[in-house]
This record gives structure tokens, sequence and C-alpha cells, in this order.
């Protein structure tokens, strides 16, 4: 069982639109995965509200429920954490148990720093246990400046990014609305990047 984690104190730098995506398609390719929502305002719980998911949804009310995966969801395949949008304990906790931390970023310029408080934690366990994590960019949009700011900071943190992007796109918003992922909309650029994405995070674990 691999534990990856979608972490980034920043709201809106699309923790939760990915962590849906990617968890439903690694389910589609017969996967079994499971989803905990460490977010207090559970988003990806309401999302699944029509129980529409093709992976099971924990909710975790503390660190506690955190510390517990790995031996609670151990029949899973996957377990993919949705990170919440501020800095907690519960951050310190979803880093101790990954075997992978992603960090989703956006190009706006001042969303950044918010992701450097997820560097120190990651610093941090370092001395206990080192943990893969890389950088991903999301929301990307066709804005040359800003896509080089945020490389050159992510480039700054000797951490690496993904090699997969997710773009700006309207599926995005509007399948998760529907308690959807963009697998259920018309959008096949949408399906191919997160498939690839998918493959890249797969490949950490061959
Ligand atoms: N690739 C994308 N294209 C367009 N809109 C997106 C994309 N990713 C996320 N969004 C939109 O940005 C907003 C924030 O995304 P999301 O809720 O996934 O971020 P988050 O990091 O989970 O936020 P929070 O920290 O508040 O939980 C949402 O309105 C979502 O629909
Ligand atoms: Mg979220």
């Amino acid at each position: 069982m691999k534990i990856i984690s979608f972490l980034n104190p920043k709201g809106g730098s699309g923790k939760t639109t990915v962590t849906i995506n990617v968890s439903s398609c690694l389910a589609a390719s017969g996967k079994r995965v499971a989803v905990v929502d460490t977010d207090p305002q559970m988003s990806l719980t309401n999302w699944n509200r029509n129980e529409k998911a093709r992976f099971d949804v924990y909710t975790a009310s503390s660190e506690k429920d955190v510390y517990q995966v790995r031996k609670e969801l151990s029949e899973y395949d996957y377990v993919i954490i949705d990170g919440a949008g501020s800095l907690s304990v519960i951050t310190s906790a979803a880093v101790m148990v990954s075997d992978l931390i992603i960090i989703p970023v956006t190009p706006s310029p001042l969303d950044f720093s918010a992701s450097g408080s997820v560097v120190t934690v990651l610093e941090a366990q370092a001395y206990n246990r080192p943990v893969e994590a890389r950088f991903l960019i999301t929301r990307k949009i066709e804005q040359a400046k800003m896509l080089s700011v945020l490389k050159d900071s992510i480039a700054q943190t000797g951490i690496k990014a993904l090699k997969t992007a997710i773009n700006q796109r309207q599926s995005y918003v509007k399948s998760v609305l529907d308690g959807d992922s963009v697998f259920e909309t018309s959008d096949g650029a949408a399906k191919g990047e997160i498939q690839i994405l998918t493959r890249e995070i797969e490949a950490f674990f061959e």
C-alpha cells in the first residue's frame, strides 16, 4: 500500500481537484483507492455526498486519524490524503506517514510563499525518514512570465517539479461541482493530462 499526500496550506492551489481526478484515474485502472479528507471544511466528503466516487472516502478529524492510516487502510493499493487549506498538525502527520508528497502550486506569484511551510516540515522530517516530494504546477495558464517566475521559485527550494502540469480548465470546476471527475466529461485534453500525471505518479513506485 502506498500513501500519497497532496499538501499546500495555500487555499485554492488545487489539492482537492487533483485528488479527485488522480484518485478516479487510479480507481478506473482497477486499483483499490481510499481518499482521506483532512480538510475541516470537508470539501471532498461533501463532493461525494451522492456517493458517485469510484474510490472510498474517509474523513480524518484529527492528526490521530492520519497516523492510523497505514494500519487501518492497509487493504488498499493507494491511500490519497487531501490536505487542509491551512498549516496544521495534520500536515505534519501527513508528511510522517506518506511515501510521496505532492505540493500543488499555481503560477500566481503571491501564492508560492505558503508552500514554503510544507518544505520546512519536509526538511524537519528528513532527519527521521526522508520522503520523496515533488511540486505539481496546477491551474496553468499560457503566461510565460508567471510560469518562469514559478519555475525559478521551485528551483530555489531544491525540490523538483513533476513533468506533467495541470492546466486551468473549466471542466475541472464544473465536474467537481457536479460530484464527478473529468472522466464524466467530454474534455479529452483534461482526461489526457490526468492520465499522464497518474502514470508519472505510479512510476515512483515501480
Ligand atoms: N485545473 C483547474 N482549472 C480550473 N479551475 C481549477 C483547477 N483546479 C482547481 N480549480 C478551481 O480552483 C478552486 C480551488 O481548487 P481546490 O478546491 O481544488 O483547491 P484546494 O487546494 O483544495 O483548496 P482548499 O485549500 O481551500 O481546500 C476551485 O474553485 C476549483 O474549481
Ligand atoms: Mg481542498
